[in-house]
């Protein structure tokens, strides 16, 4: 189907995915993590946060990053219908990421002017994001789903797909998704592990931006 773009999104998803090696998958409980985790990860040398809608708390934390953190570039993750979409939107995101993909969820995001990382897993769902224009995609969840190899395998006929990986990505196995010429990034949420969030630090949080930022491509 051919969705019509209303708003323009500021960035493309390629640039999204081009940023950094790594795009941080992201669940925050408390507002008050929300800024001084996002300092952190700029200070480490990662722009691009995905927040997942997955806790009530997920858009007053992706509000205050944008209100606050200028450096930082907020995505919404988790985006699984067309009202998460507006409500990732009004709230700052400039991006998006779903689990899956449906049209609903593309015509919402372009409504929006939220730049859109489709989830895909099969040959099938690559082809209907393709269908509607998309074709820098999420693989999720990445190791579960074929991990390298599935990705080897879709340089074939998909040749004009690049992905991001998500689902199982390591600092120990990010450089081997990366050594692949469809790999634009990987996704993971190693970045912000709760337990760092909890004692709130942030040294660590910026540490290991840093380290993700260095990842080589294998
Ligand atoms: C998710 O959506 O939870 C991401 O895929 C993160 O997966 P990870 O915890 O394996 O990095």
């Amino acid at each position: 189907m051919a969705l019509n773009p209303l708003k323009e999104p500021q960035l493309t998803a390629l640039q999204v995915m081009q940023d950094a090696p790594v795009i941080p998958v992201i669940v925050l409980n408390d507002v008050a993590h929300a800024v001084p985790m996002a300092r952190a990860l700029v200070a480490g040398g990662i722009r691009m946060l995905e927040v997942t809608l997955r806790t009530p708390q997920a858009l007053a934390c992706m509000e205050a990053i944008a209100k606050a953190v200028p450096d930082a570039v907020v995505g919404a993750g988790t985006v699984r219908s067309a009202a998460d979409a507006k409500a990732a939107a009004n709230a700052g995101a400039q991006f998006a990421v779903s689990p899956g993909y449906t049209s609903a969820v593309g015509q919402a995001c372009r409504d929006q002017g939220l730049s859109l990382l489709p989830g895909v897993a099969t040959g099938s769902e690559i082809m209907m994001a393709q269908e509607d224009g998309y074709t820098a995609l999420k693989f999720f969840p990445a190791l579960q789903a074929g991990g390298s190899a599935m990705l080897k395998a879709w340089g074939g006929p998909f040749f004009d797909v690049r992905f991001c990986p998500t689902g199982g990505v390591t600092p120990q196995n990010a450089s081997e998704f990366l050594s692949l010429p469809n790999v634009a990034c990987v996704g993971g949420s190693w970045l912000v592990p709760a337990d760092a969030l909890a004692q709130g630090d942030w040294a660590r949080i910026e540490k290991l931006a840093r380290e993700a930022r260095q990842i080589k491509r294998a």
